[in-house]
């Protein structure tokens, strides 16, 4: 739970997200809406802030309803979840033609967006009646994130001079900003405009593949700051912003102006609800049988996270060190995920295919080498999973921070700990340097790293986790949201600082 001084952001909050912070399901048998809560980080740290601040969510519901006037429900009376206290009256619900949702989600937003940002420009597809949804559907959300500024304003409950924060929330919806500002503007509605990436910020030279490229850093400059994982990320928006706009720029305090407005970039490195997962790993029950080590990989199925690489590297540690064989188990879980989109549709079929060929090859009378889920897992589960492995592979080829390297130091519980293998392409890899850094394109050198990572002394391995799970505790997920709102209060004074180049 956020702390009060954490919550105590001046005025209200909108929050704008292609998702709502819970979906709604038709209960086939009743036919009413019900609610389904979603647990990820992002919604644990917002939601409560949004909550006591009488703050509105913006985003879609996860269902196409006939009646877009159909009735949000409440929340389910046992739902102990952070969303639980959001009043339907707080939602504003996307509604938009199947066929248009489908050609901004699956066609722009992931068939576009993703890989160009996660820098995979050979699986990107630049089309335009896709790129003409996103727009229309931006504007649907930025409508209605007017609509939701005319709610507060006309709200006796938050009636004070600050103006609200409107924080606009990834990928999905670059371009919804600035209509906001403009439409704001001209209904004089104040506000202050954020908008946060949760994907990397991928470098000029792949950005400018991007055809509508301007508009999109137009979109996002709307803000008045702008929000990323890390440094790197920001100083890649700022490149872009210089070179394909012309926008004079200060590298050094991260600012870039356009328009006579002046924009914050910010790195903002997000984190997990450490106390909650050492919580549920205190909880959580033995799952997995101690017989043989594992190596426990927790991914969305997704090309993005290196899972083909990760199989073949363990099938070479298996080929190179024979002697784990029959003493290690690799539990790759894999979410299913955007699977109407048929790259991910593809790489279910090779994981299948490549399983199965390992399996094949290697499995004797006792042991197969591996277990693989594909479905999601409870978080009670998962905790044990994270909290019981001996290594955890977290190997993306490219990923804007990944939060299960974090939700596993977090469940690192025992002594002596297990070892977090780690790729230096994902934003966490900037910070977890007392994980064993682990280049997944090179498999020879992956094996070698499971191989040391499967033989670690235990002293090494409780030096390293105590690091890791130190920094982890500290710049937990409501300590983003702290920095999210330090930097919100403080735009003014940087506004006034723009200087050299
Ligand atoms: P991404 O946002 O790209 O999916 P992250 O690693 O940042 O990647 O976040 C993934 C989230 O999804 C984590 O909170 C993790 O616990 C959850 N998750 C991933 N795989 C599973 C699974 N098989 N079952 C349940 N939760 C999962
Ligand atoms: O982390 C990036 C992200 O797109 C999140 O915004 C999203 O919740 C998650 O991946 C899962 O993707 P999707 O919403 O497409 O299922």
């Amino acid at each position: 739970v956020v702390s009060r001084t954490a919550c105590n952001s001046k005025g209200s909050m909108i929050v704008v997200s292609n998702r709502l912070p819970f979906v709604l399901k038709r209960n086939e048998k009743t036919g009413e809406l019900e609610r389904k809560a979603s647990a990820g980080g992002l919604v644990t740290a917002v939601a409560p802030v949004v909550i006591r601040c009488k703050g509105i969510w913006v985003g879609w519901p996860g269902v196409h309803l006939d009646d877009p006037n159909e009735k949000i429900p409440e929340s389910d009376p046992n739902d102990k979840t952070p969303t639980s206290g959001l009043l339907s009256s707080k939602i504003v619900a996307i509604h938009a033609e199947p066929k248009l949702f489908d050609s901004y989600y699956n066609g722009c937003c992931n068939g576009t967006f993703w890989p160009l940002f996660h820098s995979m420009p050979d699986r990107t597809t630049f089309i335009a009646d896709h790129w003409k949804a996103y727009i229309k559907i931006n504007e649907e959300f930025a409508e209605k994130t007017v609509h939701a500024l005319k709610l507060l304003k006309q709200s006796k409950e938050k009636n004070n001079n600050s103006p609200p924060i409107v924080w606009v929330h990834d990928y999905h919806l670059m371009l919804a900003a600035n209509w906001i500002r403009q439409r704001a503007e001209e209904d004089e509605l104040k506000c202050k405009l954020a908008f946060f990436l949760h994907i990397p910020f991928p470098p000029w030279d792949i950005f400018r593949l991007l055809p509508w490229s301007d508009v999109v850093l137009q979109g996002i400059l709307g803000c008045d700051m702008v929000g990323f994982h890390i440094t790197d990320y920001c100083l890649n928006f700022i490149d872009c912003c210089q070179r394909n706009l012309g926008c004079r720029v200060d590298r050094k305090n991260l600012l870039v102006e356009l328009g006579g407005r002046t924009i914050c970039v910010r790195p903002l490195p997000i984190g997990v609800p450490f106390d909650r997962f050492v919580q549920l790993a205190h909880n959580a029950k033995t799952v997995l049988s101690t017989s043989q080590k594992v190596i426990l990989g927790v991914d969305r199925l997704d090309y993005t996270k290196g899972l083909v690489h990760r199989l073949k590297a363990f099938e070479r540690l298996l080929e190179k060190h024979p002697e784990h064989i029959e003493k290690v188990v690799l539990l790759q879980i894999a979410v299913p995920s955007r699977t109407d989109v048929k790259e991910y549709q593809d790489l279910k079929e090779e994981m299948d295919q490549l399983v199965g060929r390992i399996n094949g090859r290697f499995t004797t009378p006792n042991w197969s080498p591996i277990r693989y889920i594909y479905g999601c897992v409870g978080q009670e589960e998962l905790a044990a999973f994270y909290r019981d492995a001996a290594v955890a592979l977290v190997t993306p080829l490219r990923d804007g921070m990944n939060l299960v390297a974090k939700e596993f130091v977090a469940c690192q519980i025992n002594n002596p700990p297990g070892v977090l293998i780690l790729s230096p392409f994902a934003g966490a890899g900037e910070m977890m340097h007392e994980a064993l850094i682990c280049n997944p394109y090179e498999l020879d050198d992956a094996a070698e790293v499971m191989h040391r990572a499967l033989i670690m002394p235990e002293d090494e391995r409780t030096v390293r986790m105590n690091h890791l799970r130190r920094r982890e505790q500290l710049n937990d997920v409501d300590s983003w949201m702290k920095s999210f709102l330090k930097a919100m209060d403080s735009l003014e004074e940087e506004a006034d600082d723009i200087g050299a180049t």
